[in-house]
């Protein structure tokens, strides 16, 4: 078989080590690989690269993706369909494994049903929010850098007797902003999933302060709602989700009007992408991409690889995209004992 191999959407640390695993295994079951070049725009122009087992070595702890990405809904261009179907059939690919989050999988999910073409999906994102699996790969990384980042502000924060806002990712979800708060003993979680209250927490700013403490560390999720009377200015990406970031500024200057405390901001931004991953994103990666080579070769097609526990399973592609999945409210609680 020849089999195509695309990363879609934003990069995640990870990517690569889905490619080898998938190339690798591939080889192994006498397949040959072919790279589609900068995610769907691969697709639409016919931009693709054969790859090997050699192709593929050294890249294993390399941040981003040797095959490039965009954020492109194939299906929103004019002959769109066409030009997937032309690229599909010049270089004579029998199957796709399309390694994406939310938006890029949903368009697999198209080409698999409309298109009636044999398609393995890997569930990729920092924002770990991909209903069917039990993790994503490229969350431990960037939980991993947003909790060193939060470390490092922690001194620099009491140093000066102030409120530090750190902003991270996770789109309309509150992992990252969990998991980094929890992981850094942050004073205050704010998450899209459950409302805040600025006066509790500037409340328990102002008692902080007032029992000596002499910094408060706030982790804001890039998602929540900005504070009623203010609002951001967000364009829209192509897969029509708004592009995220700066409702840590609004937090900022509203906790500095209510408790007198100078407070600063800090958006961690694409850092938290950046870079080599972590050995468990490696790892899950890995299985990933060598369950995804496996189920093209047994013909499990219309599905996408998942974590359940500690086992590579498959679900459909369909259940795979139905819902993104949220912060339990339980969890929320229980990083709750530490606040204030
Ligand atoms: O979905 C991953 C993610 O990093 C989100 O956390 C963030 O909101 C978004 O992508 C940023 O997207 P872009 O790369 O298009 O700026």
């Amino acid at each position: 078989m020849r089999i195509g191999v695309l990363t879609g959407g934003g990069d995640c640390p990870g990517l690569n080590a889905v490619i080898r695993g998938v190339v690798a295994r591939a080889e192994r079951l006498g397949h040959q690989s072919v790279g589609i070049l900068h995610g769907w725009d691969g697709l639409l122009e016919n931009k693709t690269r054969e790859l090997g087992r050699d192709d593929v070595r050294g890249i294993l702890q390399r941040g981003g993706t040797i095959l490039g990405t965009s954020r492109r809904d194939p299906y929103a261009h004019a002959n769109g369909w066409e030009s997937v179907r032309s690229t599909l059939e010049t270089n004579r690919l029998n199957a796709l494994v399309v390694i994406g989050g939310d938006g890029t999988l949903r368009s697999a999910l198209k080409l698999s049903v409309e298109g009636d073409f044999p398609i393995v999906g890997v569930p990729k994102t920092i924002d770990n929010d991909i209903a069917a699996t039990d993790r994503t790969f490229g969350f431990d990384t960037a939980v991993q850098i947003a909790t060193d980042a939060i470390d490092r502000l922690s001194t620099t924060a009491e140093s000066h007797d102030r409120i530090m806002v750190v902003e991270v990712m996770g789109r309309t979800k509150g992992w990252i902003a969990l998991y980094a708060g929890l992981a850094s003993g942050a004073d205050e979680i704010l998450i899209p999933e459950v409302p805040y209250d600025l006066d509790r927490i500037s409340r328990e700013i102002e008692r902080r302060h007032a029992d000596g403490h002499t910094y408060s560390m706030i982790v804001v999720a890039e998602g929540i709602e900005p504070p009623p009377g203010s609002s951001i200015e967000l364009p829209l990406d192509a897969f029509g989700f708004p592009r995220l970031g700066g409702v840590g500024y609004t937090i900022a200057s509203e906790l500095e009007r209510r408790t007198g405390f100078e407070a600063r901001v800090n958006v961690l931004g694409y850092l938290q992408r950046g870079g080599t991953p972590t050995a468990t994103d490696r790892i899950l990666a890995t299985r990933f991409g060598i369950a995804a080579a496996d189920a093209i070769h047994d013909g499990h097609y219309g599905t996408m690889v998942a974590l359940r526990g500690n086992d590579i399973k498959l679900v459909s592609l369909d259940e795979a995209t139905a819902e993104v999945r949220g912060v339990p409210r339980a969890l929320y609680d229980d990083a709750g004992t530490f606040f204030g």
